[in-house]
């Protein structure tokens, strides 16, 4: 055992399978007594306790994403999301004002109702759906096509390069290709530059940004978007219809007042973030809770962790949404790279549990299910039944 995880010995039993099943216990533990723990099974650090989470996240300085080894940028090239300090600044700017809620509420509100209601009027007939892959995937998908500027006739091209840049991102992640960027990846992207290329004159959001940033710099950005954007809604859409079917007391009080499904977009994200850490590494060697961090390590924050700590949340395991400090979790993250979607992400979710709400009375779970993964936490499936019309 190296003298690193001797030092943490629930750090040092942890495995990749534990994290990605489960992990709530563990973690609970990690917090009480390692709450910076060196765990071999992810060769690096992790911080589990909010506020240190917070520290680390809002420290870019010293805990930066700015490193060879981020398997993003290794695909997409450098964008906001895999740069730190003027240059994320330059390269988030040209976006930010159009992430706003407002105008997200102007640009998209329609489209996500629209999309909604279009995609439920194709299966609300048959009483039961599996409403992952029915709703919140393709919900996803057409919102990020039409982000891009694509119809919705081409959802399929933007999941297909989707799918591609995601697996060359998890080959390198894996250690598999470290040197040799996948084919399928570097097509993918080729394919998402010609389409910004050819319609880089179009008004949309990448053309306002195509005004402050080189073309290259708004297609990487643009891969970011959609890789931001894709598998993090669908998790959160599922992980919320999830959380509210299996607490019928839940359930009643936003059926009995519409106006609480935000508190319960803000609880599932606290007690299941879809993206369930972020990764930094350490650019000079730092002391944190006690770690003797070295510089060059890799420091992860888990958000799923940070979301339970009881020094914040009563009860944290429990889904309530009227608890009053909801708004504390860190499922977008914080600091320089918290989420830019977090408004649109909000959206889509509230109005797809509106229209599910709305459309499917009598909706029950057909199949008990549980959110699983490493990185993206949702579950398989979420079957249902309701009574048809
Ligand atoms: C419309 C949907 C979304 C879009 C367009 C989007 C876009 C982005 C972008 C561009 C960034 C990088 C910001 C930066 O580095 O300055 C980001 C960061 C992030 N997003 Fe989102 N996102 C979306 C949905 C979500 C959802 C649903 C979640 C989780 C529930 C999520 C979690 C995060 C987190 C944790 C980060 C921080 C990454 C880090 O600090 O390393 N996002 N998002």
């Amino acid at each position: 055992m190296s003298p690193l995880a001797a030092g943490y010995p629930i750090g040092a039993a942890a495995s990749v399978e534990q994290l990605t099943a489960d992990p709530h216990a563990l973690l609970a533990r990690l917090r009480a007594a390692e709450p910076v723990s060196w765990l071999p099974a992810l060769n690096g650090w992790l911080v589990t306790r909010h506020d240190l989470a917070l520290q680390v996240m809002k420290d870019a300085a010293t805990f930066t994403v700015d490193d060879p080894r981020f398997s993003t940028a290794q695909v997409v090239g450098p964008s906001m999301l895999s740069l730190d300090a003027d240059e994320h600044a330059r390269h988030r700017a040209p976006f930010s004002r159009q992430f706003r809620p407002r105008e997200i509420e102007d640009r998209f509100g329609d489209f996500v109702r629209a999309e909604c209601g279009r995609l439920v009027d194709g299966f609300v007939a048959t009483g039961r759906a599996e409403l992952r892959r029915a709703l919140a995937g393709p919900l996803a998908v057409a919102v990020m096509a039409d982000a891009l500027g694509l119809d919705s006739t081409d959802a399929k091209r933007v999941l297909a390069w989707y799918d591609a840049i995601v697996s060359a991102v998890a080959e390198i992640s894996a250690g598999h290709a470290p040197d040799q960027p996948d084919p399928l990846g570097a097509q993918a992207f080729g394919e998402l530059r010609a389409h910004i290329e050819g319609s880089a004159a179009k008004p949309s959001l990448l053309a306002e940004a195509a005004q402050a940033l080189a073309l290259p710099e708004v297609v990487s950005n643009a891969a970011v978007l959609m890789f931001g954007g894709i598998e993090t809604t669908e998790g959160m859409i599922a992980n919320l219809l999830l959380h509210l079917l299996t607490n019928p007391s839940q359930m009643d009080v936003v059926r009995a007042d519409p106006s609480r499904i935000p508190d319960a977009v803000e609880e599932s994200l606290r007690l299941e973030p879809a993206a369930a850490v972020v990764d930094r590494y350490a650019t000079r060697d730092v002391e944190l809770a006690g770690a003797t961090i070295a510089r060059g390590d890799l420091v992860t924050v888990s958000l799923t962790a940070a979301n339970r700590d009881p020094a914040l949340f009563d009860r944290p395991d429990d889904f309530d949404l009227l608890r009053p400090n909801l708004r504390h979790q860190l499922a977008f993250a914080r600091g320089p790279h918290f989420c830019l979607g977090i408004d649109l992400a909000r959206l889509e979710t509230r109005v797809a549990v509106e229209t599910v709400l709305d459309r499917l009375p009598g909706l029950a779970l057909t199949d008990a299910a549980t959110p699983a993964g490493l990185v993206f936490r949702k579950p398989d499936a979420v079957h249902v039944r309701w009574d048809a019309p």
